[in-house]
């Protein structure tokens, strides 16, 4: 039979499904998650696509056609993503970038949803109205406080204590990568019949690279032992095929995805502007930490591993290094040799 007639298209829906034994946890309700996020994600992807239309279909901030305000594009996103998971029945609170409190799920079918849910609905956000790649990233946890109303520690965990996470790229194609803990899958918007289809499994990233990617404008106010490092990715040496490309799109998840295929290291230190460096613990660092392990790969503060942070409060900042097992454990030599310097 010719190789086309064998070759078998899995959607996201049909993945969940059949991956589902491996939840941890009641099976449908994390499956009936996922699939709420996936189809926000399509929502959303609508209107990213048309951002370069704003112009002509009406400024953000005026009105549009109806007459109803139109938005801008984070808070879009967010309003899309909270009201799937309202409607869903399986989300009890939602701590998002664009909230500055966890804004609790009060529907009929949620009352007894058992899972909390940490997203940054846009990421990359100064690059939507330049056409570059921006992105969604989400965590999911179990709420801790099994009954009452539901509190801010059901968010205070571990990322070690995450039952999925992901990030949807809205890149020259659409993808949607996630984990629950037994690998990364990655799959690619088919605009043509709507659907999220199977096209990277099992991902894993390269355990060395040569791409680092950081903001080099920060550079006199990087730490001793970052500044080290970037000399040593600059420097020339055929045998580790050294000088190292840089790379840096100022989406993180787009920085994130590349280098999780090639192979690379991205940098987002602490610096004197920001002493706990600017990206955030619950929606950004954690998801993407645990998917970088999960495919194989380290994620870091400079000392700590990412997911053993203890968060205190919603929006956490933390210092991030992630990326290539080898390269993120190299950058934290370098910092640990320089931090007394
Ligand atoms: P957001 O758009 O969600 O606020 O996140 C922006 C983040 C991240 O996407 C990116 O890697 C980083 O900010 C870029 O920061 P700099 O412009 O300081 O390099
Ligand atoms: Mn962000
Ligand atoms: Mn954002």
């Amino acid at each position: 039979m010719n190789s086309i007639y064998k070759r078998k298209v899995v959607t996201l829906g049909q993945f969940i499904i059949e991956r589902q034994a491996d939840f941890p946890y009641a099976k449908g309700e994390l499956s009936r998650l996922l699939r709420d996020i996936g189809i926000a994600a399509k929502i959303v992807n609508r209107e990213v696509n048309k951002a370069g239309l704003a112009d002509i279909l009406g400024d953000m901030g005026s009105s549009n056609v109806q007459g109803e305000e139109q938005k801008k594009l984070d808070v879009f996103a967010n309003e899309q993503f909270i009201s799937a998971l309202s409607s869903g029945g399986e989300c009890c609170a939602v701590a998002s970038e664009e909230n500055e409190e966890m804004v609790p799920i009060s529907t009929e079918v949620a009352k007894n949803a058992k899972y909390v849910v940490c997203i940054d609905p846009l990421d990359g956000s100064s690059n939507i109205d330049v056409n570059v790649s921006i992105g969604t990233i989400f965590s999911i946890y179990r709420r801790t406080t099994l009954t009452g109303a539901i509190q801010e520690s059901d968010f205070l965990q571990k990322g070690t204590e995450q039952v999925a996470a992901g990030y949807i790229i809205f890149g020259s194609s659409t993808m949607l990568v996630y984990t629950t803990g037994k690998g990364v899958n990655g799959f690619t918007l088919d605009p043509s019949i709507g659907e999220f289809c199977l096209s990277h499994p099992d991902m894993r990233i390269p355990s060395t690279g040569k791409i680092y990617s950081i903001n080099e404008g920060n550079y006199v106010h990087f730490p001793e032992g970052v500044k080290q490092y970037l000399k040593y990715c600059q420097a020339e040496d055929a045998a580790t095929k050294r000088p190292y490309s840089s790379r840096y799109i100022g989406s993180l998840v787009a920085d994130f995805h590349r280098n999780l295929l090639k192979g690379g290291i991205y940098m987002y230190p602490a610096t004197a502007k920001s002493p706990k460096g600017k990206l955030r613990l619950l929606y950004e660092c954690n998801p993407l930490a645990w998917i970088i392990e999960q495919a194989g790969g380290k994620a870091s503060d400079g000392s700590t591993r990412i997911l053993e942070l203890q968060p205190s409060s919603l929006h956490q900042r933390t210092p991030l290094f992630i990326g290539s097992t080898e390269m993120v454990a190299q950058v934290e030599e370098y910092i640990s040799r320089f931090s007394h310097k």
